[in-house]
């Protein structure tokens, strides 16, 4: 069963254009597993149907506290007491209002009032709505009160403006709802992680690179995020937009890599909150180019061409180096963990890699090192899946099953915490 299979959500909406994505939400949360009652207010009726709501989330919609269809009203209020969350989306300036002051006119303020488990709030508005000191005040006063917030977020608005206001996508709000709901085992830690490829520019048109599509680092940083850290993610050229609430930085070479990876390190060792780890995923070339032409390298009648490589700097030994000499000073040290990429086939093979990757973990001087091979069914670049060992400085090694990124990271967080 995946996160959401034995979750209950209220999913409330207020009366605001912004309700046409809350179906999105109901949708990919339903599709999730999740059990989904959904509530109305009736302003929200005015932009979505209950046909609509009803047929997307399975349930019935509970509206008015005294409407005849809702006679038990009671149990409406007990729901919302016992689901495991309550989204508000959209919640309009007016809804922020009636919660801060702790109103409860209608069905839906009455079950906020009532409610003792986490509320996630969408706010969705008018620029100079949500700008306004009123607003402002109300959203103050409900983080005060141990509601929590996803977005608004910033672009078009229905009014025709540009700014702050439009609520935030429905996978972003089921990002945030799983944060909420998932144990904050990291807060407070920080942690760096490399990802993607690399490209090496051999003249302005053309360059080397490989098959890294970043999904592994992506994974781990989103398992990190949802556990509560502070993630800063280093990645190469990779055609997805970072996670949700992670640092991200840019890069394209190598050795932009290296120095973005150096620089993080060394502002965070200065600085009162050193991290905790830095997991490097990415596939770092290994070769670049010994020199970049400037003008596009021509093609030359019957003959071959002959590249001469540089060998690029090792981000994870820089690292690991930097760490052995925290440890020789008695400061503390994060942890840090490697990947290796490896290539074989057969039983014969695994021992081999197996053999490679220790040689590897010991050259290199990382604490941890997850082996894969990336030629394996189902493994490696590109694939949602993977099948790692994890072999441990000490030696040992455990051989993990195949299994989705997302469950290697989270296993890979759970695994360092004890560490
Ligand atoms: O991005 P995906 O499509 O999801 O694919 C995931 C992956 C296959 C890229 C990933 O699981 C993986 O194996 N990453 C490591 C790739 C790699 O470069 O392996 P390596 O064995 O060549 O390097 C060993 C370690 O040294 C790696 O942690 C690498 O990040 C690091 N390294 C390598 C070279 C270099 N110059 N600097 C480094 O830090």
């Amino acid at each position: 069963m995946g996160f959401w299979g034995n979750k209950s959500v209220v999913v409330a909406l207020g009366g605001g254009i912004a309700a046409y994505k809350t179906l999105e939400l109901i949708r990919l949360l339903r599709e999730q597993g999740a059990m989904i009652h959904p509530v109305a207010t009736t302003s929200a009726l005015q932009f979505v149907t209950p046909l609509t709501l009803q047929a997307l989330a399975g349930h019935p919609v509970y509206q008015d506290l005294f409407s005849p269809l809702a006679a038990d009203a009671m149990d409406h209020i007990r729901l919302a007491q016992q689901a495991d969350l309550l989204i508000i989306a959209p919640a309009t300036a007016n809804r922020l209002a009636k919660m801060a002051t702790g109103m409860a006119d209608d069905l839906l303020s009455a079950m906020v009032l009532a409610r003792r488990k986490p509320i996630l709030l969408a706010p969705a508005m008018n620029m100079a709505m949500w700008q306004h000191p009123a607003t402002q005040r109300n959203v103050l006063q409900l983080q005060a009160d141990g509601l929590h917030l996803v977005g608004p977020e910033s672009g078009a608005l229905a009014c025709g403006d540009h700014g702050v206001g439009r609520m935030a996508e429905a996978t972003q709000i089921v990002e945030a709802a799983r944060r909420l709901l998932s144990p904050q085992t990291w807060l407070g830690e920080r942690l760096l992680i490399t990802a993607g490829p690399t490209r090496e520019d051999l003249d302005p048109v053309r360059y080397l690179s490989n098959r890294s599509s970043g999904r592994m680092g992506w994974a781990i940083a989103t398992a990190a995020l949802r556990a509560g850290a502070a993630v800063t993610l280093i990645h190469g050229p990779v055609a997805m937009a970072p996670p949700w609430g992670a640092e991200a930085v840019a890069v394209e070479s190598a050795q932009e890599m290296y120095e973005a990876a150096l620089h993080h390190w060394d502002q965070w060792t200065r600085s009162g909150e050193p991290l905790s780890a830095a997991i490097l995923t990415a596939a770092v070339a290994d070769y670049r180019p010994a020199s970049r032409k400037t003008s596009k390298i021509k093609k030359e009648a019957n003959s071959g061409l002959q590249l001469n490589l540089a060998q690029n700097p090792d981000i994870l030994a820089a690292l690991s180096a930097r760490a052995a000499d925290l440890a020789q000073n008695n400061r503390r040290r994060p942890l840090v963990v490697g990947f290796a990429a490896e290539t074989g086939a057969g039983v014969a093979a695994e021992e081999t890699l197996l053999a490679t990757a220790k040689e590897k973990l010991l050259r290199k001087g990382c604490d941890l090192l997850l082996l894969n091979d990336v030629l394996a069914t189902g493994c490696g670049f590109g694939s949602p899946t993977n099948q790692v060992t994890l072999l441990h400085r000490s030696g040992q090694h455990e051989v993990w099953p195949l299994l989705d990124k997302e469950e290697i990271g989270e296993r890979l967080m759970q695994r360092l915490l004890s560490h």
